[in-house]
């Protein structure tokens, strides 16, 4: 592999003696033959450094910064433990990873609650919880919230989601802050303008700040640094029963990129960094405003690197002269990143990385699906049956996107470190999948 390919990886990935690929310190063909595949597996190392970055590039140029771990890429318990360890907030955008935070004692301060359209049921569950902050992302939220803290007689912190209107240039189902978007209160309407008066009157909120999403994945900074301005402009010439809007809070969210593929490499972190920060500076003393604490929410890029996806190839189907198909025993099942936003992967034999022979193929899905693709017309060694294909960045929206469809069993996942792998989640079993039904 060049060094390019290395980055799509974990940090800490070889090749080994054996000519297999080996991730944090484990041989990928050893754990294949104990769990089987499919097979996830996250790098500790890489978890823990993406963490570190993140808060040496943010907190280096902006002290008062907190990261704000988006969980919806993925979430599960011994990652959320690593998160907190290394002192993380958590984005939720539910009561199933509320609970799931609420079921380890995260501290509550620090779970910011988002969401088009929170149930009655999931805003209370919130609420019982105290979490940090409420993420408005509408009049009825905004109203209903109201009504629920009253009940409960508390005040809860909010923030308000708005919507900018600033294309991040990505794919239109993960853009998020355009005009036409489910998400947010719209300033090009007016929306934004009367939540904020809307929310300031509310009887038991507190309205701490705003927050708004692009999409995901950015590979751009100026989209960044045009919300940025557009958002702090607006808010500087809210006009409130006479007073200026006090911004205790300013989120850009998340939608950092990560490499997929090697001709498509996203820029590093620290000039994300560089770009939120000098805006929110050079914004703030532009329009008069002080200068409040910075959230930023990495969802794919704290945790899209650490993972791989392992696969066995099976049958091989040969159209001379259209495609060569190579069929794998996952597909998208665990990952529907492909078929849903035409995601590109790159991949590798992992029982044979120094094999230089060339060949064309696409690696399909066991899916039934004609789109259970997960990698078109990609240049491999050539591949046998039994072969075990190895996919990097398949750490965030796999899993957490996955279902049982064609009722397929999710895989199990593990988190490997120095050497050591240990189960972070088991994978399901026929049982599993039958006992939901009711004869
Ligand atoms: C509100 C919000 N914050 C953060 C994120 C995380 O995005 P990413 O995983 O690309 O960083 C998302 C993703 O959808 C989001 O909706």
């Amino acid at each position: 592999m060049n060094k390019e390919q290395f980055q799509l990886f974990p940090i800490k990935t070889d090749i080994n003696k054996l000519d297999h690929l080996s991730i944090g310190g484990c041989d990928t063909n050893e754990l294949v033959k104990e769990f089987g595949t499919p097979l996830y597996i996250y790098d500790e190392f890489t978890l823990t450094e993406m963490c570190k970055n993140f808060s040496k590039e943010f907190k280096s140029r902006y002290p008062n910064t907190e990261i704000v771990y988006a969980s919806k890429a993925f979430s599960n318990l011994s990652i959320f433990k690593i998160l907190e360890h290394q002192g993380l907030g958590l984005d939720v955008v539910s009561g199933g990873e509320l609970a799931l935070a609420e079921s380890i004692n995260f501290p509550n301060k620090k779970i910011y609650f988002h969401g088009n359209n929170k149930t009655r049921k999931e805003l209370k569950q919130a609420l019982i919880y105290q979490v940090g902050k409420i993420v408005v992302d509408n009049f009825y939220e905004l109203n209903l919230l109201n009504e629920l803290a009253k009940d409960l007689k508390i005040t809860q912190d909010i923030t308000l989601r708005l919507s900018p209107g600033i294309d991040p240039h990505t794919h239109t189902y993960t853009t998020t802050g355009t005009l036409d978007s489910k998400f947010g209160f719209s300033l090009e309407t007016g929306d934004a303008a009367k939540a904020f008066d809307t929310a300031n009157r509310m009887s038991n909120l507190q309205l701490t700040g705003i927050h708004f999403h692009l999409g995901s994945p950015i590979f751009e900074l100026e989209p960044y640094a045009v919300a940025i301005d557009k958002v702090l402009e607006f808010i500087s010439k809210l006009e409130l029963d006479n007073q200026k809007q006090n911004l205790l809070e300013f989120s850009p969210g998340g939608g950092f990129a990560i490499g997929y593929i090697e001709k498509e490499l996203p820029p590093p972190i620290s000039s994300y960094a560089e770009t939120i920060t000098k805006t929110l500076k050079d914004g703030c003393s532009k329009y008069g405003l002080a200068q409040p604490k910075l959230v930023i929410e990495p969802g794919r890029s704290i945790i899209g690197r650490a993972g791989i996806a392992l696969y066995k190839t099976g049958s091989i189907k040969v159209i001379p002269n259209v495609r060569k198909y190579i069929s794998v025993d996952g597909g998208m099942g665990d990952n529907i990143r492909p078929a849903l936003y035409d995601s590109k992967y790159h991949a590798v034999v992992a029982n044979r990385m120094s094999d230089t022979r060339k060949d064309i193929i696409t690696i399909a899905g066991k899916f039934c699906e004609s789109g259970d693709i997960l990698v078109k017309d990609i240049n491999m060694p050539i591949i046998n049956p039994e072969d075990i294909i190895a996919i990097p960045a398949s750490g965030a929206y796999n899993s957490a996107m996955s279902s049982n469809y064609n009722m397929n069993p999710r895989p199990p996942i593990l988190l490997v470190n120095e050497g050591k792998a240990k189960l972070i989640r088991r994978g399901e079993t026929y049982k599993d999948l039958i006992q939901y039904d009711i004869v």
